[in-house]
């Protein structure tokens, strides 16, 4: 049985005061449930440290929302796992779109970063998914299929519960327009298979999640089917109730 898993993705959003409330607002109406799944959230850098303070204790888990891959050195405006877990995370999102998309980051990029990730103890939530123009054309599944092989090939994964894969179809980011559950599901349930010709057997504890204009309306119809262990929330995430009622319906089963 995979451990049901919901992370907040803040993006470029909160200065330290408010990223500080938000995060004891999700702590106050939801805390209770991170013992039953894993809760995470992931303000911008310069708020880690106000939100972290707020998490001691909680259960619920500090994450950034990109790394670089090196330990240290002459990389101006990086920051390396190491300093990461130094901040008080235990997770890191690698591979958003958005970062694929407007910085440029490349799947070559997106392995090395998991690599060190890992390396240094972080636990990695790696995003892959599909344009809309992709979908039209049929190539969902060729689209995500190479994003997986090229993050996870020659990566070594000790235990399979440190690497989660967002599944985002980068035409629901933001939309309002989510992935059907059963969308979603024909991908994940590939997304699994492909895990597996890499990973072999642990690919079944592999959680696999689902992103995309998430909301407390259609998160239990997600969470429904078999390979959606959880959600990576956008939007929705910047307000606390609507967080919590997030958690609570993933919490709930
Ligand atoms: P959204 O973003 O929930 O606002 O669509 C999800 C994401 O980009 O992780």
């Amino acid at each position: 049985m995979r451990k049901r898993l919901i992370a907040g993705n803040w993006k470029m959003n909160m200065m330290m005061g408010e990223a500080g409330e938000l995060a004891r607002g999700v702590v106050d109406r939801a805390g209770g449930l991170a013992e039953n799944i894993d809760i995470i959230l992931a303000p911008p850098y310069t708020a880690l440290g106000a939100v972290g303070d707020v998490l001691r204790e909680t259960g619920i888990m500090l994450a950034a929302q990109n790394v670089f891959w090196e330990e240290s050195g002459a990389f101006t405006g990086e920051i390396s796992p190491g300093m990461l877990a130094d901040a008080g995370c235990s997770w890191v999102i690698i591979g958003h779109s958005e970062r694929r998309q407007i910085l440029l980051e490349t799947d070559e990029m997106v392995r090395m970063k998991i690599g060190a990730s890992l390396g240094a103890g972080l636990k990695v939530i790696v995003c892959v998914g599909e344009t809309l123009e992709e979908r039209a054309e049929g190539r969902a599944i060729k689209t995500v299929d190479a994003q997986v092989v090229k993050a996870l090939t020659g990566v070594d994964i000790d235990d399979p519960e440190d690497l989660v894969i967002a599944y985002e179809p980068i035409w629901a980011i933001g939309t309002g327009h989510h992935a059907t559950p059963a969308e979603a599901e024909f991908v994940q349930s590939a997304i699994r298979e492909i895990a597996g010709n890499i990973l072999g057997d642990s690919a079944a504890r592999i959680r696999i999640v689902y992103g995309g204009s998430v909301n407390e309306e259609n998160i239990r119809d997600l969470l429904a089917e078999p390979d959606i262990d959880g959600a990576l929330v956008g939007g929705a995430s910047l307000r606390a109730e609507s967080m919590a009622s997030i958690i609570e319906a993933a919490g709930a089963k």
